[in-house]
């Protein structure tokens, strides 16, 4: 029975995983893969990491040396591997989709909730505090929601926003076909839109994305939201923009500085990160810790694909969902 060494493991990761497998010895670990914790795969031939595992060079070479062959990322994005290092040595497979719908959804989730206030009014009703006294929104019919990015989930969270009446545009160097988008250039995304949902891969384009250029064209009412991936916001520009009221506000499921923060209970600690800190406290900025993938269609579709491709690794089937270096690491 091959083995698998399974990092940053955590309660929900288990459920399904364990249910469905039947082919292979899991070793669950809790911490996380970098450098210093590479040796926990000892024996293994395959590891399965997620998002916030440092899977770059340094990790990379002491797997390839301990004999791992197999790399299989439960999640969609990868910036975090180095396929270059990996090249011709380790397979790294990948979930490229497991449930659009549950990220679109908790992106549109963010929209209401920081819109209508509704982070507030749960507060305020649970302390028979009953006043509407700030907590005006606006409706979502007959505004503009810009997209950046046009793939599985942007295209999920498209149809949600038409089905609100929403006026939608879009930014894509890869327009889908068909599908009756209205593309516009970046800057018309960022001076037209009401509301501003990122949902592109973190790449050497796309880095800081929402800088503080792109900031300065937004309407002072305009709320971002980003389910992607931290960097493609620079923390910031983005504070100053809501320090100065240049900006709505912000719905963050994804954090620049996350990798040692998200996931984790750091309610004992003191939080030294002086930006998080400065967001949280805004009563404009709602931040969930990566949670937007978790539902249990998605869970249960990133066991099914990760063990098939562990599957179709060991018994030596073509891989639909392995990644290969394609000149941009995604380090950006
Ligand atoms: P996808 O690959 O289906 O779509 C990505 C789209 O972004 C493609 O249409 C691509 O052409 C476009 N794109 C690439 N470069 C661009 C650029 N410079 N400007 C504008 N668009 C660009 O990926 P999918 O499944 O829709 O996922 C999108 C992102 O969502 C992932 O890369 C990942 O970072 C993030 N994600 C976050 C999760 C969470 O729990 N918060 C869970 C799953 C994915």
């Amino acid at each position: 029975m091959e083995k698998i060494a399974f990092f940053d493991t955590k309660p929900y990761d288990k459920i399904y995983f364990d249910k469905l497998n039947k082919e292979f010895e899991i070793e669950y670990f809790e911490s996380r893969l970098r450098p210093e914790s590479v040796r926990l795969a000892e024996g293994c031939k395959a590891v399965c990491a997620f998002v916030n595992d440092d899977i770059g060079e340094k990790s990379i070479n002491k797997l390839a040396d301990m004999g791992v062959k197999v790399l299989a990322m439960r999640c969609a994005g990868y910036n975090n591997v180095s396929l270059k290092a990996a090249q011709g040595r380790i397979t790294v497979v990948r979930v490229p989709a497991y449930s659009p719908y549950a990220v679109a959804e908790h992106a549109i989730g963010m929209i209401l909730m920081l819109n209508r206030k509704l982070h507030k009014a749960y507060i305020r009703t649970r302390d028979f505090n009953f006043s509407l006294n700030g907590l005006i929104g606006f409706d979502l019919h007959g505004k503009t929601a810009g997209v950046i990015g046009t793939g599985k989930i942007g295209r999920a969270f498209i149809d949600i926003c038409r089905g609100f009446g929403m006026k939608v545009i879009a930014n894509d160097p890869y327009p889908a076909e068909n599908s009756g988008i209205d593309y516009v250039s970046r800057e018309e995304i960022f001076r037209q839109s009401d509301i501003i949902s990122l949902h592109c891969p973190l790449t050497s384009d796309t880095k800081y994305i929402i800088n503080e250029q792109a900031l300065s064209m937004m309407k002072p009412e305009t709320i971002i939201v980003n389910t992607s991936r931290g960097k493609l916001i620079d923390s910031e520009a983005l504070l100053d923009a809501l320090n100065e009221k240049r900006i709505g506000g912000a719905a963050l499921d994804v954090y620049e500085e996350e990798t040692d923060l998200f996931f984790e209970d750091n309610s004992d600690r003191i939080v030294t990160d002086e930006v998080l800190s400065l967001l949280v406290s805004r009563p404009n900025v709602l931040i969930t810790s990566h949670q937007a993938f978790l539902t249990n269609e998605a869970l249960q579709s990133i066991a099914e694909i990760t063990l098939k491709n562990l599957h179709d690794f060991f018994a030596g089937n073509p891989l639909e969902y392995e990644i290969k270096y394609k000149g941009d690491e995604h380090h950006a």
